[in-house]
């Protein structure tokens, strides 16, 4: 049984998450002007920790908006990591994408340190029925080379 209002998608934006406000603005903006270019859309940003609405609540708040049977998560990240080959996933409840010990020798030796703060992630999985699709984060590509000139030009 599946009428027009069923065969849904949603999109999630994920950004790491930080309890300055600078991240939660550009991915904002990103929701939006992805919304401008495809009104249809039904997007949601979401974070990974610090900062909420954490990924199951932001799957929640998609949720809210339509009866979804597909959500596609984006991680709106520079490249993979412990975050979006581990943690992510479980979160999502797919597959993790790195052996364990691998995870932990990396956590252990950067992650926490970076973040200059302590934090176990409490792993709460998302409450959803549908299919739901991690993709690639946005790995390299030109696009991205021409922001890093531009970055370094306006400086000089
Ligand atoms: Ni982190």
């Amino acid at each position: 049984m599946c009428d027009i209002m069923c065969d849904k998608t949603g999109i999630l934006l994920l950004s790491h998450g930080s309890k300055l406000i600078d991240g939660a603005e550009v991915i904002n903006a990103y929701k939006d002007m992805y919304i401008k270019n495809n009104p249809e859309a039904i997007v949601e940003v979401g974070y990974m920790e610090i900062r909420q609405p954490d990924i199951p609540t932001a799957f929640e708040n998609l949720k809210s908006k339509a009866d979804l049977d597909k959500v596609i998560v984006v991680p709106v990240f520079i490249a993979n990591g412990v975050h979006t080959k581990r943690d992510i996933p479980k979160i999502l409840g797919l597959d993790v994408r790195m052996d364990e010990e691998d995870a932990h020798s990396h956590h252990d030796h950067g992650h926490e340190h970076h973040h200059g703060h302590h934090h176990h992630h409490k792993i709460e999985s998302v409450d959803f029925d549908g299919e739901i699709i991690l993709a690639e984060p946005l790995g390299v590509d030109e696009r991205i080379l021409g922001i890093i000139e531009d970055r370094i030009n306006e400086v000089d």
